[in-house]
């Protein structure tokens, strides 16, 4: 139907510009299809600025936030059952962080500080409850006046002692994670910041309870 330069300019041009399968058939028509639908796009981008400036309103009441890991945390405990609960009750045990490489660059200075922050990702919880029974308690608990691994965002903050970068590799004790958990961030753990001395400190149901975290092990609770 069409002289076979034309077709192939078509088609060649289609292809390339509208990013279109070449085996679609009618050449002319789909060409002219394509240039109008383009034009089409493009006015609607331009007024549609609009929305745009509405959807980056929308990204500011963050209804959704994605967080991609910055490494691994490694350490000996497989299992999430008879495991420690506290960086408190894991005195000693080693673990090592594998950072991705491109972050190598922001681990400078690090090494001055003997004790990191840890924000990761309980990756092995799935759902959550408002009331829980924690592991040092028998009562319920609101979730948020607890540290349990099953929470409507399951994050987990662990204060670990550091004891040396090589690489990207960072070498950490006092591992109450389990192997293989996501990382999200590490902060430098400054006690004048992080610490209160205030006389009036009260904490809650833990008051007769947090010394138990030395000893007490996590059990099944958490895991359906
Ligand atoms: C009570 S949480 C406390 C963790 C942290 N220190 C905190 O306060 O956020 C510690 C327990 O969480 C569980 N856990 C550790 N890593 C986990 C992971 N990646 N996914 C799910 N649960 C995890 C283990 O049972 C561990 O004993």
């Amino acid at each position: 139907m069409y002289p076979t330069n034309w077709k192939s300019f078509s088609l060649k041009f289609s292809t390339f510009y509208f990013n279109l399968n070449p085996n679609c058939g009618l050449y002319l028509p789909h060409l002219l299809y394509n240039t109008i639908y383009t034009f089409i796009k493009l006015f609607l981008c331009i007024i549609c600025h609009f929305d745009l400036e509405f959807i980056k309103i929308s990204v500011k009441t963050m209804t959704k936030i994605e967080f991609k890991p910055i490494g691994t945390i490694h350490s000996p405990f497989k299992d999430l059952d008879g495991m420690p609960i506290q960086p408190v009750g894991a005195r000693g045990i080693k673990g090592e962080i594998k950072l991705n490489k491109k972050y190598k660059d922001g681990l400078k200075d690090l090494e001055g500080f003997s004790h990191i922050i840890l924000i990761y990702f309980f990756h092995l919880s799935s759902g959550y409850s408002l009331e829980v029974k924690p592991f040092l308690d028998t009562e319920k608990r609101g979730i948020f006046a607890t540290r349990a691994p099953k929470r409507p965002n399951p994050i987990g903050v662990s204060v670990v002692r550091l004891e040396k970068i090589e690489g990207t590799k960072i070498y950490i004790s006092d591992v109450d994670i389990v192997d293989d958990t996501p990382l999200l961030d590490i902060k430098p753990y400054i006690p004048n910041f992080d610490k209160h001395d205030d006389d009036d400190i009260k904490i809650g149901w833990f008051e007769n309870k947090h010394h138990k975290a030395v000893e007490k092990k996590s059990d099944r609770r958490f895991l359906d």
